[in-house]
């Protein structure tokens, strides 16, 4: 079989404190080439400063080859902070409200996009299969091409694709859906992202879905098109979460909320989480239903993330801010209804924190997937499971049938669905529990992995 590269901006190299890796991306691929093995190249997270990045850092570990390079403070601001973080992300997640769109901040993108190809390309074998993530590296495949390579290429969005109207806000879209074309097979996280991309194209009048919706024809070429839904290592996680119990960290916290309902809600300090939303709404449900006070405790697991972006600065202040008030306004001397905790968690640890949890409170305003639904059900106890509480508007509300769908714009609603959750039936619960891990241990991440891999393949 031909060899694997992944291409990817964020890279997580296991390190020896066993520190958490940052977000979906880097878990997901993780998981994926331990499996299969293979080339990850990416960005190493460290700055040359004004000096131009030295020769790829190459590491092995297992049957991963990792290849980082850093980039210079101006490629980190432009491309990184600026274009990725403050246009492509808030665009996709439907905030055009929030985009900040630059000249010199696009350049800097498509700039830094032929620097990664510049750096792929002494690596590259006729006929390794080529993996691009997410929406750093949209133009990463034209780059290629340009230089000739003639390897099957995939590309995967880890985030949503949203509909034209919103798309349509951003300047460059027509150079980003140009970039999109030079791959052999776009992947979505769900079919909704893929009709978006497939309806922005006609409403361009620029492409059309061809082949009973499984090809796009645009910019001169035909290319697949299909939605994946990424997951997790579902039976592997559910086995950490069993073996967490023994954790540490995991019976402290298992005391301190000794004879209290848990509820956990995990998430990178991000506004697309819904998190003030969810604060209010676990506001509301504690004033509507008094019988519950003083027995219920609200973890929220918030590691900083992308804390130079304004937007994530102002985000951080606002959620400590209304913790703290939450709590100073329904606590009491002994009891903090609230746990804010502004630090990454380690996976393991979490698996045990999840398995404790009566309610996985999990309400992005907009998420591509959402892996912590997946790994909230996955941790569960068969016997007496949890119940997930989980937006609409998670990619993941797709497939986890078995959950208590909500409008986090409601929080009346959320309220209401957390105070359902907490009384739910056992019965009822295992039966919702069995639907989700029946089709989590179906579509785990290899499945995911295969079914891509295989469309990429396959002519
Ligand atoms: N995660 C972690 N420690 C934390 C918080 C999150 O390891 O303190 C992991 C979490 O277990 C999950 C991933 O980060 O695997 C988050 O993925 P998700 O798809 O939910 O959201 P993203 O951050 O990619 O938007
Ligand atoms: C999401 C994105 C990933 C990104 C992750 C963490 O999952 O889809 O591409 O790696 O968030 O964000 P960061 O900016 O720290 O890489």
């Amino acid at each position: 079989m031909s060899r694997l590269v992944v291409v990817s901006n964020r890279v997580t190299v296991p390190d020896k404190t066993g520190a958490a890796p940052a977000g979906g991306l880097a878990v997901a691929l993780q998981a994926a080439l331990e499996e299969r093995g293979g080339i990850w190249m990416g960005w190493s997270g460290n700055s040359s400063g004004n000096e131009e990045p030295g020769p790829l850092e190459m590491q092995e570990h297992g049957a991963i080859t990792y290849a980082l390079t850093d980039l210079t403070d101006t490629d980190v601001e432009e491309y990184y902070h600026g274009f990725a973080n403050r246009v492509l992300w808030p665009i996709c997640h439907y905030r055009m409200d929030l985009a900040e769109y630059g000249r010199k901040e696009m350049a800097g993108y498509f700039r830094v996009n032929r620097f990664f190809a510049q750096k792929l390309a002494p690596l590259l074998k006729e006929d390794d299969i080529i993996w691009v993530h997410d929406y750093h590296l949209i133009p990463l495949a034209a780059e290629l091409r340009q230089m000739g390579f003639k390897n099957k290429i995939g590309f995967f969005l880890h985030i949503p694709w949203p509909p034209a109207d919103v798309l349509f806000t951003m300047p460059v879209h027509e150079q980003i859906m140009r970039g999109l074309s030079q791959y052999d097979l776009v992947g979505f996280q769900t079919d909704f992202d893929l009709d978006n991309f497939g309806g922005g194209l006609v409403r361009e009048g620029i492409g059309e879905r061809i082949d009973g919706g499984k090809k796009f024809s645009t910019f001169g070429r035909t290319f697949k098109g299909g939605a994946y839904s990424i997951s997790i290592e579902t039976e592997i996680f559910s086995k950490f979460a069993i073996k967490a119990e023994k954790n540490a960290m995991v019976r402290k916290a298992r005391q301190s909320v000794e004879g209290k309902d848990l509820i956990i809600g995990v998430d990178r300090l991000d506004y697309s989480k819904g998190i003030t939303q969810r604060i209010d709404a676990f506001e509301q449900f504690v004033a509507t239903n008094p019988d519950h006070h003083n027995k219920v405790t609200y973890l929220q697991i918030t590691p900083k993330s992308r804390s130079e972006v304004p937007e994530y600065e102002q985000m951080q202040r606002m959620v400590a801010e209304q913790a703290g008030r939450v709590n100073g306004a329904i606590g009491t001397v002994d009891w903090v209804p609230i746990r804010y905790i502004n630090r990454s968690v380690p996976r393991p640890v979490l698996a045990g924190l999840y398995r404790l949890a009566k309610i996985g409170l999990v309400t992005p305003l907009r998420d591509g997937m959402n892996l912590v639904a997946k790994e909230y059900v996955a941790a569960q106890d068969p016997e007496d499971p949890g119940v997930l509480v989980l937006s609409r508007f998670a990619g993941a509300a797709r497939e986890l049938r078995g959950a208590l769908l909500v409008n986090p714009y409601d929080i009346e609603g959320t309220a209401h669905a957390i105070a359902r959750g907490l009384s739910m039936p056992l019965d009822e619960r295992k039966q919702r529990w069995q639907m989700m891990m029946d089709h989590l241990l179906t579509y785990d991440i290899n499945r995911w992995c295969d079914d891509f891999l295989k469309d990429l393949i396959e002519d």
